[in-house]
């Protein structure tokens, strides 16, 4: 079977990769490169041990995707293109809502043209905002906060409608909580080219050294101790959610969404508390006031990925904090900080 990820060359997009095509998928990226590089696709051919293809483009050029999915014989598509930092959608909305919505508008155009049905969309726990119960299931009323969050709500019920437009459309949105950690080989993994906003990439480059000390923000929400909790997926068990979806999508019609997280709430300085005794390094960190628009738990009800893809995150959070440092220990990272 031949699967296009779009975004391939990303965080989840090349982990996924890994994932899927030792499990026998061809497979072919589409990416820009606008938060990635493209030694990407070495080190992944490394892995591999085989070459990948990849088709340097935008996901917005609708030709170019439909050539693509014409050339390579596509038969489903992993949809990771996107733009992902919440602060910077708040600042720059229609950056956002151009990338990620008329993205997948115009990856919906080509797939329509060349009748290629199958999608996996990359979507997220931003979508049901702050929680009003815990753990969430998927029947959690969605509300985001931010137009990141937004763009994602916007296209999972532009898929729904499309969906429902046609039997033949077989469709399902993932909503992924807080992916963390690389691949045991230590050669790809998640290097986000300026100051990290999410915590555990922050924290390990405290652990090594380039920052001087974590920012928590906030120790004073009704969490067991007073900072912030999450949902935190090993970005393998993620990548091999991806598998199992596609799998599902065989025997299967019309619209589904799905969370992908372990079910499991760690805080902010649990997780400080494992990355150290992994790393063996000192990690200061300073209480400050929340980070606005943050939430103070949200952590996932994963039984339905189990009962639909038979699916179910394995991989430890001391693992997640081992191959996270592996990773930063191996490659040096970020070459601005
Ligand atoms: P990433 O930025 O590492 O990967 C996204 C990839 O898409 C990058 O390689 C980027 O160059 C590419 N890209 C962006 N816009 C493009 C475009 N218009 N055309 C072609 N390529 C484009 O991000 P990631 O962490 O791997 O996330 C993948 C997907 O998962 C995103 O849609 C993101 O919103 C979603 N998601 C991520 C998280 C997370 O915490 N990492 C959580 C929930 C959902
Ligand atoms: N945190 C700190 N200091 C930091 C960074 C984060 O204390 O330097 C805290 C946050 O306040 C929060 C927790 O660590 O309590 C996790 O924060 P992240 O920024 O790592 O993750 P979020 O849950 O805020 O958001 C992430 C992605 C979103 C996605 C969401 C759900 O950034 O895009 O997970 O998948 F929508």
């Amino acid at each position: 079977m031949n699967i296009l990820l779009t975004g391939g060359a990303g965080y989840i997009g090349s982990h996924t990769a890994v994932a899927l095509s030792q499990a026998g998928y061809e497979l072919v990226l589409l990416d820009n490169f606008c938060n990635s590089n493209p030694s990407v696709l070495e080190r992944l051919q490394k892995i591999l041990g085989k070459p990948l293809h990849c088709v340097e483009g935008d996901v917005r050029d609708t030709s170019l995707v439909t050539k693509t999915l014409r050339e390579y014989k596509i038969d489903a598509v992993i949809h990771f293109a996107g733009l992902k930092a919440v602060g910077e959608s708040v600042e720059k909305p229609i950056e956002y809502y151009t990338n990620n919505v008329q993205g997948t508008i115009s990856l919906l155009e080509a797939m329509e043209l060349v009748g290629v049905k199958k999608l996996v969309f990359s979507s997220s726990a931003t979508v049901y905002g702050n929680p009003q119960y815990l753990p969430v299931d998927e029947a959690h009323p969605t509300g985001a906060t931010n137009a990141y969050g937004r763009s994602k709500l916007h296209i999972e019920e532009m898929l729904k409608d499309v969906a429902n437009s046609n039997s033949a459309w077989k469709i399902i949105c993932l909503r992924y909580f807080n992916p963390v950690g690389a691949h045991e080989s230590g050669l790809i993994g998640e290097d986000p080219g300026d100051i990290p906003g999410n915590l555990m990439p922050y924290i390990a480059l405290v652990a090594s050294g380039k920052l001087p000390s974590l920012n928590v923000f906030g120790n004073d929400y009704p969490t067991p101790d007073g900072t912030g909790v999450r949902d935190y997926i090993h970005v393998m068990d993620l990548a091999e959610g991806h598998l199992a979806a596609l799998e599902y999508l065989s025997g299967y019609s019309g619209w589904d969404a799905i969370n992908l997280g372990v079910g499991l709430g760690i805080s902010v300085l649990d997780l400080v508390s494992a990355y150290k005794k992994i790393s063996g390094r000192k990690i200061p960190f300073e209480i400050l006031e929340r980070r606005q628009g943050d939430i103070g738990e949200c952590w996932a009800k994963v039984d339905m990925a189990y009962e639909r893809l038979q699916w179910r995150a394995k991989r430890s959070i001391e693992l997640s904090c081992q191959d996270s440092w592996r990773y930063i220990c191996s490659n040096g990272l970020r070459k601005n900080i």
